[in-house]
């Protein structure tokens, strides 16, 4: 619970817990080898920049990652003028070489983003990196690297990727679908651009574990546990709500409906704890019971069309 919650409005209160997150281990590891690309160029001299992959399912928490790691590069005026440490742009779908252009352009602040041939654009990106002193590009929806109709790799957009790193030396971090994985491999003949991101890491959902006692008695393991760390995650979270009563979130039993009623995805589990939190506390429990009831009821093959089920 946090302080000062009876003192708060409604609205205050939606605010904070649509903006209250957690560190996990992993959100930790990705968070510091960020930090190590960021800081490659330094380290590494005139050899090329380290870079990261990040991919995950949809509601795994890669945006969030970037949210946290720039809010401490924001932009500033100096004397020199504008400098943007920090650039984000979404790959447009279907990815060509003017549309990206185009996005990164748009994100360091070029009022004329659409102006000029794509060599043009190119050369003006360039000279606005350095000029607002860019150290890292977040460049997100990286499967847009995948034409959805034929399923090739767009070799284009990977060439002018790989050309933007070796001329301006600047880390980039991309984030995208389980399928961007693909799109890095020597099968693709894009080892060029593949051996240049040392750093990469898959967000899954919090995966289950065999439960404690069998692992301790070393018993061959029959049944499965929710891992600790989730209801770890409950509990730093629960500490940030604006709860004017506890909720125990991480009490076992809660804790095991929130993730059957999630699959252990945290854009579900934070879906449900937010609506829970602004709302009343005991339709929390409700919620999650009848999720719950609907998931076992589904595993069993029985339909059901009450409440529509979070993981849809
Ligand atoms: N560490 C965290 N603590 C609390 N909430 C989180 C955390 N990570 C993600 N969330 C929440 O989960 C939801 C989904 O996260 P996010 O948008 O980062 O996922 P994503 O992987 O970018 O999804 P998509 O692929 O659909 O863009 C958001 O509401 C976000 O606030
Ligand atoms: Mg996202």
């Amino acid at each position: 619970m946090s302080d000062n919650t009876e003192h708060r409005t409604k609205r205050e209160r939606i605010s904070i817990a649509n903006q209250v997150y957690a560190s996990y281990p992993l959100f930790k590891q990705i968070l510091d080898d960020i930090d190590s690309c960021h800081d490659s160029p330094n380290i590494k001299g005139d050899d090329d920049p380290d870079c990261l992959l990040l991919t995950g399912t949809t509601g795994a928490g890669k945006t969030t990652i970037y949210k946290t790691y720039a809010q401490n590069y924001p932009i500033r005026e100096t004397e020199e003028g504008i400098v943007v440490p920090i650039i984000y742009a979404k790959i447009p779908a279907a990815a060509t070489v003017k549309g990206l252009v185009k996005v990164l352009l748009k994100a360091i602040g070029d009022p004329l983003y659409s102006k000029g041939t794509t060599i043009d654009q190119t050369d003006r990106l360039y000279g606005l990196l350095n000029n607002c002193q860019v150290e890292l590009i977040f460049l997100d929806e990286f499967h847009h690297f995948i034409d959805s109709d034929s399923n090739k790799v767009l070799k284009n957009v990977c060439n002018w990727l790989k050309t933007l790193i070796l001329e301006t030396r600047i880390p980039i971090v991309l984030f995208g679908k389980e399928e961007s994985q693909n799109i890095l491999t020597v099968e693709n003949d894009n080892l060029h651009l593949s051996r240049r991101f040392n750093y990469r890491h898959s967000l899954v959902p919090f995966p289950l574990t065999e439960s404690k006692a069998e692992a301790e008695s070393k018993i061959e393991s029959k049944t499965v546990a929710i891992p600790e760390s989730f209801r770890k995650f409950l509990s730093v979270i629960e500490s940030k709500l604006p709860l004017s009563m506890k909720s125990d979130l991480a009490e076992e039993s809660l804790a095991d409906r929130i993730y059957y009623a999630t699959d252990g995805t945290i854009g579900h589990v934070m879906t449900l704890i937010r609506k829970g939190a602004t709302g009343n506390v005991l339709n929390l429990w409700k919620e999650v019971s009848e999720k719950q009831d609907i998931a076992e009821r589904k595993k069993n093959g029985i339909r059901t069309c009450s409440v529509p089920s979070l993981s849809k």
